[in-house]
């Protein structure tokens, strides 16, 4: 792993780079008002939604919510990851990035994915040369676009190939990288020989291992993968994730499949946003990662036994990180199909509307635990329960969770109360997390103080006495004080820095959606309204029964410690 980057760097960082001549580099910029705004650069759009606030040092879109600082528009818009982007600002600076530790690492890695470069290249030559390599791709129905696009090549027969071409003093980096094993007798020879060649590519579309097949049939396995290597882990990386995202600026859903073929075979007929697993299970790291680009799943599986057997682990493996918002569905393709012969017989349309037609994940939960159940018999109802209680317990609390618990109660015809008694989620929905928070309507003082600090964190030093702040029972006021905590030594710091501070932490999407708020107050007022906000804080006590009367008014849910506060006789004094 490369040295960790020092916070503190990448504070100074944010703090001296302008964001809106770092976007305005990429995308032109028109001053409004105090804004900059643009068309949207990550969705479609006529008029421009796209806004950049130089006082905020952020951008935001009201068309499609994108936000972030300087740093997230580098990794979002020019999709590099957080080191990338890093240096990619540091660079323009002309500031150095320095490392906490363990900085030449990295260069040891630099030197494979060379060497996977050069190996890519030579697969590719050697698919020119080859007409049967060209021919059973052809009769496969790729084109050369696709092939070319996808980086296709042809790993030719012999045992020896890659030494003389990469270089001998590299033998070394061969075996790390996996391209050469070592057989029996202890000598190495190359991994891949007389197979189609798949570069498997990362974010940034370095080829960080290979799939190879073998021309038609034959005694050999049909597939051999890359290994695992300091480049290469299955578990974490998608065949075809790299061509999507450059294929498609904004991915709405992806298409889970299992075969390199399916993919670039529906990339072919115009599906540009297909992965597959390299044989193995889909995992958590998996979804998370495709989660973060695309709020749709939806996974392809055969329909014979092998399939609804891996489709059945797959729904295990999502229902962790099934979070509100997301949606996964199941397709299950006719026997004996797969989505590369379906896709080529039958086209995009009929694709596109078994899609529409396939199981959301909680149809084919119930679907797949009900079979060979009877729900006419009290029986069959407690087993049901019985099984989907270690599967619901999985899920993350939430509108998702509650409405999964309903479900089961509809069927199982127990009461939802019972059914929480036997199945609660790993977080309870209304349960806060140590130093997390949800910032809540009726608790509006915090939330406009951090507001105004998002627009002038030099208030904070009109902070005083915040001693107990972080202990005080009001959403927010952890964070309200560690953002107090953080700037009140800094007095010339810019907005960005905070955004950037805590963008990975438990309050990052809070900022990003305060920052998000507009103040309308002239800047001479925003000193008199911070003091005065303080002051209402340093007054409000959330669970004074007059606060959680207010609550009842609202219409709001109270909790079972206000009712026991509400039930109290009053205090004497
Ligand atoms: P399949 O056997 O379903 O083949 O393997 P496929 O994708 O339809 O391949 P074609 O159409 O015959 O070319 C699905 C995936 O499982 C892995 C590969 O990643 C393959 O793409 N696999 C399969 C292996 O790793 N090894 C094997 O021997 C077979
Ligand atoms: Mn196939």
């Amino acid at each position: 792993m490369a040295g960790l980057i020092p916070q503190s760097f990448i504070d100074d960082l944010i703090n001296r780079v302008d964001i809106v001549e770092v976007i305005d580099a990429h995308v032109p910029l028109k001053k409004t008002g105090r804004d900059y705004s643009a068309c949207c650069p990550f969705h479609n759009e006529k008029t421009p939604s796209f806004t950049v606030s130089p006082v905020k040092q952020f951008y935001y879109c009201f068309g499609c919510g994108a936000h972030g600082t300087a740093l997230t528009f580098l990794m979002e818009y020019g999709r590099m990851d957080f080191v990338e982007a890093v240096e990619s600002l540091a660079s323009q600076q002309g500031m150095e990035v320095p490392r906490e530790q363990g900085a030449h690492t990295r260069q040891s890695n630099a030197g494979l994915y060379d060497l996977l470069e050069q190996a890519t290249a030579y697969y590719c030559q050697q698919l020119k040369y080859n007409q049967i390599a060209i021919d059973y791709l052809k009769g496969r129905g790729l084109d050369g676009k696709t092939a070319a696009e996808y980086g296709l090549g042809y790993a030719p027969p012999g045992w020896n190939n890659l030494t003389p071409v990469l270089g001998k003093d590299r033998h070394d980096e061969l075996l790390k990288s996996g391209m050469l094993t070592r057989g029996d007798n202890g000598d190495t020879h190359d991994r891949f020989r007389e197979r189609i060649m798949f570069p498997i590519r990362d974010r940034r579309g370095r080829t960080i291992g290979f799939g190879g097949r073998i021309l038609g049939q034959g005694s050999h396995a049909k597939y051999l993968n890359s290994p695992e290597t300091p480049l290469f882990h299955k578990s974490r990386e998608l065949y075809g994730l790299y061509e999507a995202r450059k294929a498609v600026r904004k991915l709405e859903s992806f298409y889970i499949v299992e075969g390199y073929i399916d993919v670039i075979a529906m990339a072919q007929n115009g599906m540009r946003n297909v992965v597959a697993t390299m044989g193995t299970a889909i995992t958590a790291e998996h979804l998370k990662k495709l989660f973060k680009i695309a709020p749709a799943i939806v996974f392809c599986f055969d329909g014979d036994r092998a399939g609804r057997d891996a489709a059945w682990r797959a729904l295990g493996n999502t229902l962790p990180v099934m979070r509100d918002g997301r949606m996964v569905r199941f397709l299950f393709l006719p026997d004996g199909e797969d989505p590369d012969s379906m896709i080529r017989q039958h086209g995009r349309d009929v694709f596109e509307r078994l899609t529409g037609e396939a199981q959301t994940l909680s149809e084919y939960f119930f679907a797949h635990l009900e079979a060979g159940i009877n729900l006419s018999t009290p029986d069959g109802r407690a087993q049901l329960a019985k099984q989907a209680q270690p599967l619901l317990q999985k899920l993350p609390g939430g509108v998702f969770y509650d409405l999964m618990l309903d479900e089961l109660s509809k069927r199982t015809e127990l009461s939802v109360e019972r059914l929480v008694e036997i199945t609660t989620p790993v977080q309870q929905p209304t349960s806060r997390k140590p130093g997390s928070f949800i910032i809540r309507k009726e608790d509006p003082s915090v939330r406009h103080l951090i507001t105004l600090l998002l627009q002038q964190p030099s208030l904070a030093q009109l902070a005083h006495n915040i001693g107990d702040l972080a202990g005080y029972n009001v959403p927010g006021a952890a964070l309200l004080a560690e953002l107090i905590d953080f700037l009140k030594d800094k007095s010339d710091i810019h907005p960005g820095v905070i955004l950037e501070h805590w963008r990975n932490s438990e309050y990052g999407k809070h900022l990003a959606k305060l920052a998000q708020c507009p103040v309308e107050l002239e800047e001479h007022r925003l000193e008199a309204e911070f003091k005065d906000s303080f002051r209402q804080l340093d007054k409000y006590d959330p669970l004074h029964p007059d606060q959680i009367l207010e609550k009842i008014r609202q219409g709001h849910p109270i909790t079972r410690e206000e009712k026991n506060i509400l039930r109290q006789p009053a205090p004497d004094q």
